[in-house]
């Protein structure tokens, strides 16, 4: 009865295309970024789709939604499974959607099957995984993990100025419960390779055994306003022409540590932003990732002495703040055995893999066992409105995470002295 517990694959595969059309795209994608009334909407729809499975959904501080189905005892915390519903603005139906529905899909199989687990388990929904609409990504597992301030992350502001805190409140999703008060057994998330070689290798599973570092920075550059067409050139303090150097520069420091080094800026403010008028303020974020903390360290200092010298010839002043540092995550054995075991029971190909991308289990593994499962993704694409995952991949990967969080369940039962 245990191994033959089977995800509807059919049911889930709906599930992302019905959800898909909240903030879906005519390119096939979806913009739904975080805390927008497109996130209330699926917000809504998760927690009427969980309450009809007879779960309690509760919601903390940060938005975090979880919702728990009851196990043997009440007195052990959730086994959790979970991802985020947030998007891109130019974001594909999988990336996080996968992961969310995928443990809701598997929970409705448990609820279907009457099968009693030992501990409860929960869905969650983490709040700002991308960090596209407030940097930085990962916001509410972060807080959940003590890597950030709860007043620090509610503080931060979106391109209009609005705050997350002001958001949430809009949507009415700031829940009761203190971010981080919510013990959990464990944590499993199923999603989307994101990268390309479970696919060039003709794998179904990747056993995902950590994720790289990642740090990311915003960087002002200040020169001064002043009349494109009355200026002298050498008078000229432009800060985009600085600014665009360091673009460039943060490609070399990534080749200079190649093959595993990436690095990307990926959104720019010109300021005043006007066609006659050379750029006094530029505002821009740096992305930098290995999975190395010490070659981080070295990229994190040659991208610094990067800024200084490209604003020394036009004498203009910069300001850095680095406002994320995860460092490379190597996560729990004992989750990592679960998924292996999960996948072989299942008889699926698999190999190790660590992610490129960051994700909600980096911060969750802080301060509970956690470990993730990656399915392919066409072609290596995400972060694309034209990302896609078959929908037999989509059900293998929630295969996996049910089998998985059952075996993690039998261990946690032993370990308390109870069989199963
Ligand atoms: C999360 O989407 C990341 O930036 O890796
Ligand atoms: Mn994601
Ligand atoms: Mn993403």
């Amino acid at each position: 009865m245990k191994q033959n517990l089977q995800i509807d694959p059919e049911r889930l595969w709906d599930e992302i295309m019905e959800t898909s059309k909240i903030g879906g795209t005519p390119k096939g994608g979806i913009n739904r970024l975080t805390l927008t009334d497109l996130d209330r909407q699926v917000r809504d729809w998760f927690k009427q789709k969980a309450e009809g499975l007879g779960c309690i959904v509760t919601v903390d501080d940060m938005g975090a939604m979880f919702a728990r189905r009851p196990g043997q005892r009440k007195d052990v915390p959730p086994i959790a499974m979970g991802s985020h519903l947030d998007t891109q603005p130019t974001g594909g139906k999988f990336d996080g959607v996968l992961g969310v529905l995928g443990a809701l899909e598997a929970l409705r199989t448990l609820h279907e099957a009457g099968y009693e687990t030992f501990a409860p388990i929960e869905v969650v929904n983490w709040t700002n995984e991308e960090g596209a609409r407030f940097a930085p990504a990962m916001v509410s597992s972060g807080v959940f993990a003590g890597a950030f301030e709860h007043d620090w992350a509610s503080s931060r502001k979106d391109p209009d100025g609005i705050t997350f805190a002001e958001a949430l409140e809009k949507i009415g999703y700031r829940g009761p419960e203190k971010c981080g008060e919510h013990p959990l057994s464990g944590f499993f998330e199923l999603h989307i390779e994101q990268g390309p070689l479970l696919e060039a290798e003709g794998k179904e599973i990747g056993v995902v055994t950590g994720i790289q570092g990642i740090r990311w920075f915003e960087v002002t550059v200040t020169g001064q306003d002043a009349h494109s067409g009355t200026t002298p050139m050498p008078r000229r303090r432009n800060a985009l022409l600085s600014a665009t150097g360091i673009v460039e520069k943060v490609n070399a420091i990534a080749l200079a540590h190649a093959p595993l080094a990436v690095g990307t800026v990926g959104l720019m403010q010109v300021r005043p932003n006007s066609p006659n008028v050379v750029p006094g303020e530029v505002f821009f974020t740096v992305d930098l990732r290995h999975p190395e903390a010490k070659t981080l360290d070295a990229m994190e200092s040659e991208l610094r002495a990067a800024i200084t010298n490209a604003c020394k010839p036009q004498n203009l002043e910069s300001k850095v703040s680095k406002i994320l540092d995860q460092p490379p995550v190597h996560f729990d054995q004992d989750c990592i055995g679960c998924v292996r075991e999960a996948a072989k029971n299942s008889g699926y190909s698999m190999r190790d893999i660590v992610s490129g991308a960051g994700h909600d289990a980096g911060y969750v593994s802080r301060v509970a066992p956690a470990s993730m499962i990656f399915v392919p993704c066409h072609n290596g694409i995400s972060h694309n409105e034209a990302e896609f995952t078959s929908k037999e991949q989509c059900a293998a990967g929630a295969q996996v995470l049910l089998q998985a969080v059952l075996n993690y369940d039998r261990k946690l039962a032993e370990r308390h002295g109870s069989k199963r």
